[in-house]
């Protein structure tokens, strides 16, 4: 049926007769002579259907935007001053001998390539907002990683080996979604968070080197890079150790950027403490694209005047940041009056400013609605400790440890990538992956009073801190490590415990009952025990790492189907209700008894 691709067609193929298939993007009437700008997924090519050529003609009115077409002619080229440069035919035009109405179509929601259409509209017309050329690269994109990935790790021995989807809860720390088994009433299957102990298991049985891209499934709350179906390229290996691991992979992502986007990533990845991460930036997935970094005042505030200060500074875990803006002088009062109501909506009660006019004048030099509860002793510390220069301002945050890392953290990505922070060269546009390492283990989880694992719970403890687990689990950091890139959490693995007592002491720091352990883990705890050996790995979040590759706002625009924030599709309309009768043969009886008696 086709000869060429519309968007490959140029004066090479001048006076040739070809055909093509694709959709009318655009038709436009210019006094009797029909102009149809045809598209496939390489391009648009300008048709010109000449009126003497009656049924050509005929049929070219009738056509509208996205029918799908056939069309035989001759390229020849533009006539003078009609040439478009912007397209890869734009020198040539195809005169129609034949045109062929392979479908007809209705009448369009929107346009093919019309922006600023309302997310839940493109979700539902969901076939034509993947007709739109940033769809097609992103999911072309997507499909030339996975393939470079698929050689990469074939040439470094790694096997794909497919996992069990319906399978037996793995904590990642999300709900799990349940799959009822009709013939074994009451029981049901978890769809995997991950293929996490499957390929621990692979790893026993001596495969060596395991990968899957494959789905993995969380009921949790949904954020702009979250879904509750999403692709991990999952990946364990024997045999080595974090820094082996780290290396590898690292290659990997520099293999996969420089061979279908032609970027350099640095090599090696710069690698940061997860303390050092908190300490500088508040949060342990730093964007290191933006200068900026916190100063730790608290020390400093425990005795000064200012009461809401003083008081967090010397509480347990009360914390004073100090964010220094070079050049932030220039920051307006309604910016500032912005910022503050920014931060409110990350869990900040107020945010006070320092600004630097003249150091040499002492407190005359500086404007804070807060300087009058400070000394000069105390001023120039802040200065010393930030390293404030004259034009600087300093933003300072108070609270709660956790709570003002959380809301100073976001307000140095506000700044940084600000049109302010664009120009000063506060905000670096480049690709900064980075290494974070050197995890705590356990975090207290307060509302439940319970130690929970920062990662999962079969990482490794780092060596000689084995011993501790069960009595200062606040003290033991893992084998863990998480791969970064601006900002974002592309990746994350470790080490696994495989020695089998170690791993039932971490489920007893866990609170995981004996009873728990037998019933969910058994299986793993078991196999442990055949000669298990030293094994780690990584998941990279697939969907996430083509969302930056692509620079797309939203992880729903490189996935073909996705799910809206509250878990559903809009094309298909689902999650659905279901017939009674198909409950009936699961053994489910629902709990809302106001739904019709037919349909659950
Ligand atoms: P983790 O839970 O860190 O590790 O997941 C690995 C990566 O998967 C991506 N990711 C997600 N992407 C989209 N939507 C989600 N809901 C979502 N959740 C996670 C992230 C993340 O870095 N079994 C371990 C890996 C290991 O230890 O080998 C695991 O699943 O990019």
């Amino acid at each position: 049926m086709r000869t060429h691709y519309c968007g490959n067609i140029t004066e090479k193929l001048l006076n040739q007769v070809i055909s093509l298939c694709g959709w009318v993007h655009r038709q436009r009437n210019h006094g009797g002579i029909i102009f149809i700008d045809l598209r496939d997924y390489t391009g648009l090519v300008q048709i010109v259907c000449d009126p003497n050529y009656i049924k050509i003609s005929k049929i070219s009115k009738i056509i509208r935007s996205e029918f799908c077409l056939q069309i035989i002619g001759k390229v020849r080229k533009r006539p003078n001053k009609t040439n478009n440069t912007n397209l890869i035919s734009g020198n040539i035009e195809i005169l129609c001998r034949k045109l062929k109405i392979l479908n007809s179509s209705v009448t369009l929601p929107f346009q093919i390539d019309e922006e600023n259409i309302l997310e839940v509209t493109n979700l539902k017309y969901r076939v034509l907002y993947l007709r739109y050329k940033h769809m097609q690269k992103n999911l072309r994109l997507r499909h030339k990683v996975t393939m470079e990935i698929r050689k990469f790790l074939d040439s470094k021995k790694f096997i794909e080996i497919e996992t069990p989807i319906l399978g037996k809860s793995t904590p990642e720390g999300a709900r799990d979604y349940l799959v009822p088994s009709r013939i074994n009433p009451g029981k049901f299957f978890a769809l995997p968070q991950s293929p996490q102990l499957f390929k621990q298991l692979l790893m026993i049985a001596n495969f060596d080197r395991y990968y899957q891209i494959t789905k993995c499934f969380r009921d949790e709350d949904l954020r702009s890079d979250r879904q509750p179906e999403f692709t991990q390229i999952d990946c364990e290996v024997s045999f080595m150790n974090e820094e082996e691991i780290r290396s590898l992979f690292e290659n990997m992502i520099r293999v996969i950027f420089d061979k279908t986007l032609n970027i350099k990533l640095p090599n090696p990845f710069p690698i940061i403490e997860w303390s050092t991460a908190i300490k500088l930036y508040g949060s342990d997935k730093p964007d290191t694209r933006i200068k900026l970094i916190f100063t730790n005042l608290t020390n400093i505030m425990k005795n000064v005047n200012f009461k809401l200060f003083s008081k967090i500074a010397n509480m347990k875990n009360g914390k004073i940041i100090g964010l220094k803006i070079p050049g932030g002088l220039d920051i307006s009062r309604n910016e500032i009056d912005s910022y503050t109501q920014f931060v409110k909506t990350h869990g900040a009660k107020g945010l006070v400013y320092i600004k630097i006019h003249k150091i040499s004048k002492g407190l005359d030099g500086l404007k804070s609605p807060i300087i009058k509860y400070f000394n000069n002793l105390t001023l120039e510390k802040i200065i010393y400790k930030t390293k404030a220069q004259n034009g600087d301002i300093i933003f300072l945050g108070a609270d709660e440890k956790n709570i003002v890392n959380n809301f100073m953290s976001a307000l140095r990505i506000k700044i940084g990538c600000s049109d302010f922070g664009k120009k000063n060269n506060i905000f670096d546009n480049n690709w900064r992956p980075l290494w974070v390492i050197n995890f705590p283990m356990f975090k207290y989880d307060e509302t439940n009073n319970n130690w929970i694992a920062r990662h999962h719970p079969f990482t490794a403890p780092k060596d000689g801190y084995e011993d501790f687990i069960l009595t200062n689990p606040e003290k033991i950091f893992s084998k863990a490590y998480d791969l970064i890139i601006n900002g974002r959490e592309i990746g994350g693995g470790s080490i696994r415990i495989h020695n089998a007592k170690i791993q039932k002491n971490i489920f007893k720091v866990l609170n995981i009952n004996d009873e728990i352990v037998k019933t969910q883990f058994e299986f793993l705890l078991n196999s442990l025990k055949y000669g298990a050996p030293p094994h780690g790995g990584i998941a990279f979040g697939l969907d996430r790492l083509i969302t930056i590759m692509t620079g797309s706002k939203s992880i729903r625009d490189v996935i073909a189907f996705p799910k809206t924030q509250n878990a559903q599709c809009l094309l298909t309309n689902t999650p659905s209700i279901v017939d009674k009768k198909q409950l009936n043969e699961l053994n489910i009886l629902y709990k809302n008894t106001k739904i019709n008696k037919n349909l659950y």
